[in-house]
């Protein structure tokens, strides 16, 4: 049975990726290694938890000598690499954990691998990355593998730093690496802080929506299950040294996702149509903020023929039917420290 380190499992896009290993390779045992800082919950993963492949340990990747006990219990076959401090509003306000976590933590953990792995033969360093390494688009064009590197927040920086160091080792150390660099994600389990919840969230309760200038910045949407699915493809089938782009083909200017997210609120709240679309409030802009990202999926489409498998309007509307009947997820959120955030980030703004 080989044994699979997934770092950041109880987070956002961790947790759908430990669902998908844990139940489509019963052969592989899966060690879910998480902080538990304020975007890690274990109640993500309720369902599979009593898996007999499956085993969380609570840790930090910060910590060397917990990593260099850990590699010592326990024989690791690979690691996907997804721990990290992920939002850029948070960057802005406080950069050091961003630094700490996604720049030591990744070294870290590369560390760990590189004294264990002797023999790398069937090993690997799967490192998850994010497009917002390439920069800022303007209204044409795409960020393709070779695009030069232009991080431009302290969140994007600290991914980029990570991404080379990555390199760094497969090139220094022979390390078996793969990277890949993705566009946003949204879906079930995504912690308020992100646009999508976030707004979910405010409709729900009839608060305004907060849009950052006006709205007219561009990201390109991926539903996680699609994410999850090329993860366990480029984990298991792709090339060593390799980097991929993963996105949906799918852009959206901020202010026409939240239309069409207000029209689905609508509906499925039986609210006239237009209620939530009222609740729109065009808030001061993001310092830095990135005016469009993009990605050419090719690559992975090409040589590992990955597809996203969801529309972006039936993606949204089960993620609305996801955060509707999972009112408890979000109360135990919203009731504690994210009150706080909140107030500093919108009510104070
Ligand atoms: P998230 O914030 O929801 O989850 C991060 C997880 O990492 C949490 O469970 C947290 O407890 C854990 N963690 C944080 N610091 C840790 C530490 N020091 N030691 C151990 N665990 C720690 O993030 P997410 O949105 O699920 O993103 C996961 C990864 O995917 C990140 O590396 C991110 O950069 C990348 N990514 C995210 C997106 C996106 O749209 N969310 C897009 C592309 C890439
Ligand atoms: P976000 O979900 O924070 O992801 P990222 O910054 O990594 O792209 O933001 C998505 C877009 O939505 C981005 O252009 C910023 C914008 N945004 C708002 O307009 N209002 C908000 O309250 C948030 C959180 C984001």
């Amino acid at each position: 049975m080989r044994t699979l380190l997934i770092t950041g499992g109880a987070g956002f896009i961790g947790s759908h990726v430990v669902r998908k290993m844990v139940l489509d390779h019963p052969d592989t045992r899966v060690v879910n290694l998480d902080k538990l800082t304020y975007a890690g919950n274990l109640g993500n993963l309720k369902d599979i938890e009593g898996r007999p492949n499956y085993q969380f340990i609570r840790g930090d990747i910060v910590d060397a000598a917990f990593l260099e006990k850990l590699f010592r219990s326990h024989r690791m076959d690979g690691v996907i690499h997804l721990a990290a401090e992920s939002h850029v509003d948070r960057s802005i306000a406080d950069p050091m954990a961003f630094i700490q976590t996604n720049i030591m933590g990744t070294v870290n953990l590369l560390n760990a691998c590189r004294r264990s792995w002797n023999d790398p033969e069937g090993k690997r360093f799967y490192h998850i990355s994010t497009d917002e390494v390439y920069g800022s688009l303007g209204k044409e064009g795409l960020f393709k593998e070779e695009t030069p590197y232009d991080p431009r927040s302290p969140y994007s920086a600290s991914k980029a730093s990570s991404d080379h160091l990555v390199r760094a080792y497969h090139h220094t150390y022979k390390l078996p690496v793969v990277i890949s660099n993705c566009s946003n994600n949204y879906g079930p389990n995504q912690f308020p802080e992100k646009l999508i919840p976030l707004a979910i969230n405010n409709i729900l309760h009839m608060k305004p929506i907060p849009i950052y200038g006006k709205g007219e910045n561009v990201r390109d949407w991926l539903y996680v299950k699609d994410h999850a699915a090329a993860i366990d493809l480029i984990f298991n089938k792709g090339t060593n040294g390799r980097t991929y782009n993963i996105g949906g083909m799918n852009e959206w200017k901020n202010i026409d996702l939240i239309r069409l997210l207000c029209d689905i609120m609508d509906e499925k709240l039986d609210r006239k149509p237009g209620t939530s679309a009222g609740l729109i409030t065009f808030v001061k802009d993001r310092a830095g903020h990135d005016l469009r990202y993009a990605i050419d999926n090719s690559r992975i489409r090409d040589e590992l023929d990955w597809y996203p498998a969801h529309t972006f309007e039936a993606g949204l509307t089960r993620t609305v039917e996801w955060y509707l009947s999972n009112p408890e997820w979000m109360q135990q959120i919203t009731s504690g420290a994210y009150q706080t955030y909140y107030d500093r980030q919108y009510i104070q703004r």
